[in-house]
């Protein structure tokens, strides 16, 4: 900074030793000196002192300039980080609200516009208003008559300025908001090209992006057009007020109450002031639109989640898995008039396995949500061992549970990276374990690169029952004391997920485990089953206890599937399809 100001006040004084040349040589013409003589004793030194302050700036302007980049870089790499670690800390209810192109959006774009603002606008005010009151003490020491002419026209600029300072403030926040749009179109039509292609959407989609994209550029005319009437106004009263400067100077140079030299100095003055008024202007202009998208920023990058990861109590080094829900009642903060669950409770000692069952929309994904903490219950509690989830340190808590989710995401990085993403420390026999439990092995050996093949975006190289063996491999490998299963084998043919369930049967055996399944092999051998019909427990007990009823819910989920209750009930691949699919 301290650079920055010493620059721009060298640049007044070239102006002044300019004007002491033209003296020199005129003064010497008069005086009917030697050619030679006056130009080596009274021109060449003023030369070389006018060429050391030309070297002098060069070299600090180079300073200045990468200075100020170095940082500004360093700065907007240093936002970025803390922003993008802030959005991951986020809860899942924040997600529910915000599409990923808008967040991705305001941690590119919304940064750039910041880093822009710190680079430039930090390095060009100072020397704006150097320019501007060295130029104004300039102008009036040397002649303030031609000083209060050349700055009779700043209050009627400054006046522009604003008017058009409102115009950009105002368009700033559109601009931001229709560039998000078109990014998340864009972000979400290429994450999904198979739907798009299925259903010929691929002109919708191009269409879609254009009209938000079209909005963002005529949103970006109308400031444009501002800009311009701005600059061409400036420019329009800067020439009137230069003849007008030129017309009086020249009779104060006639008059001798100024030198020529003095004069030309003057005339620099005022270009110096000029630009920095003009710079100092547009600076001005830009921060107002850059406030809107760095108090974007700012605000995102100061959000707190609403529970923090590492807040809370580790109660027990090793869990035992005794889960309770009490009352609990929940709506979706995104909806808040749709009550999911209603007095919702279930009772599941170590060890034992919870089946939820119920139509689709019951309401049982949402009871797994609640059990990973992705949302607090509205109404009721969540226990673990006998504490309350909101006592429990998130991260612990998570670390108990192994959730495979009913439709698993797998990240763009080798499978083995896949399945130790939730126990980043299990060495490379565990992680074998762990696939060959998940019957993963023989396909992930077929594999060109075996383990370190890349699945692709969201696993897009792999079939449905491939991810869901990978996910139930990651969720294994935890070794959780909970084990969540939302309906984890539906994509599996009934040869993979016997072997997926017989191995699967022996960690449940070891673990709690709640299972929402289609198929009824694996209900039926639950300790408890829960049926679910609009978020509401309408029947609660065992296989037996709820076949024995012929009109009960589940037995009617059963005759709908064309099942007898008497079925072999450990048949593999008997589907309950109503169950999870109606
Ligand atoms: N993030 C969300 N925001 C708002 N409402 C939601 C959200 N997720 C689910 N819902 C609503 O909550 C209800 C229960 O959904 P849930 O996913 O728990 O059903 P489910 O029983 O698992 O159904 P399925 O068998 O089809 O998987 C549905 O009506 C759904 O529309
Ligand atoms: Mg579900």
């Amino acid at each position: 900074m301290v650079c920055s100001v010493v620059l721009t006040s060298t640049s007044f004084a070239a102006p002044y030793v300019q004007g002491k040349l033209f003296d020199a040589a005129v003064d010497a013409y008069h005086a009917k000196k030697r050619v030679d003589e006056a130009f080596a004793q009274d021109v060449a030194p003023l030369l070389a002192i006018l060429g050391g302050l030309y070297g002098l700036s060069w070299v600090m302007e180079i300073f200045v300039g990468i200075l100020f980049a170095v940082a500004a870089h360093t700065a907007l790499t240093r936002l970025r980080c803390a922003m993008f670690a802030n959005l991951v800390q986020q809860d899942v209810a924040f997600y529910d609200a915000h599409v990923s192109g808008e967040l991705s959006s305001r941690l590119i774009n919304d940064s750039v516009q910041l880093q822009t603002l710190v680079q430039f606008v930090t390095q060009d005010v100072l020397k704006a208003a150097v320019r501007i009151i060295g130029g104004v003490l300039a102008m009036y020491l040397t002649h303030p008559l031609l000083g209060l002419l050349a700055t009779a026209i700043t209050p009627i600029n400054w006046l522009i300025i604003r008017k058009a300072g409102t115009v950009q403030g105002l368009y700033g926040a559109v601009q931001n908001a229709s560039i998000a749009k078109a990014n998340s179109a864009a972000i979400e039509a290429l994450g999904c090209m198979r739907t798009v292609h299925a259903n010929t959407g691929e002109l919708r989609e191009a269409r879609r992006f254009a009209s938000h994209i079209r909005r963002f550029l005529r949103v970006v005319l109308v400031t444009v057009h501002s800009q311009t009437v701005v600059i061409f106004t400036q420019l329009l009263l800067s020439q009137l007020r230069d003849v007008l400067v030129l017309g009086v100077g020249m009779h104060q140079v006639i008059a001798g109450e100024i030198t020529i030299g003095n004069f030309t100095a003057f005339t620099q003055y005022v270009g110096l002031f000029e630009q920095g008024f003009s710079s100092g202007a547009s600076i001005w202009l830009s921060v107002r639109q850059t406030l809107v998208s760095a108090g974007r920023f700012v605000q995102l990058l100061e959000r707190r989640p609403h529970v923090r990861p590492d807040e809370g109590r580790q109660p027990f080094a090793r869990c035992r898995g005794h889960l309770a829900l009490q009352n609990v009642s929940f709506h979706y903060p995104a909806s808040r008039e749709a009550l999911v669950l209603d007095s919702v409770s279930l009772e599941a000692p170590p060890g034992s396995i919870v089946a939820l069952v119920g139509a689709s929309g019951a309401g049982k994904s949402t009871i797994a949500r609640l059990i990973e903490r992705f949302y607090d219950p509205t109404s009721g509690a969540l226990l673990l061992d006998g504490v309350d989830f909101r006592e429990l340190e998130l991260r612990w808590l998570r670390r108990q549970i192994g959730f495979v989710e009913q439709e698993p995401t797998l990240f763009d990085r080798s499978i083995a990276e896949n399945v130790r993403y939730g126990a980043p420390e299990a060495d490379d026999a565990q992680v074998q374990r762990a696939i060959e439990l998940a019957n993963a092995a023989e396909f992930i050996s077929e594999l060109p690169e075996g383990l370190e093949t890349n699945p692709g975006e969201r696993g897009v190289r792999l079939s449905g029952g491939q991810k869901q063996r990978i996910a139930i491999a990651r969720a294994v490998l935890k070794q959780p004391a909970l084990l969540l299963l939302d309906e984890a084998t539906s994509a599996l043919d009934s040869a993979n997920e016997a072997a997926v369930t017989l191995a699967l049967d022996q960690l449940m055996l070891e673990r709690t485990t709640v299972v929402i399944a289609h198929r009824l092999s694996t209900v039926v051998r639950a300790t408890q089953i829960l049926v679910l019909s609009r978020g509401v427990v309408v029947e609660r007990g065992t296989h037996t206890q709820l076949v024995a009823d012929e009109r009960s819910h589940y037995a009617t989920f059963m005759k709908a599937q064309l099942v007898s209750p008497d079925a072999p009930m450990s048949a593999p691949g008997t589907r309950l399809v109503s169950l999870a699919a109606a």
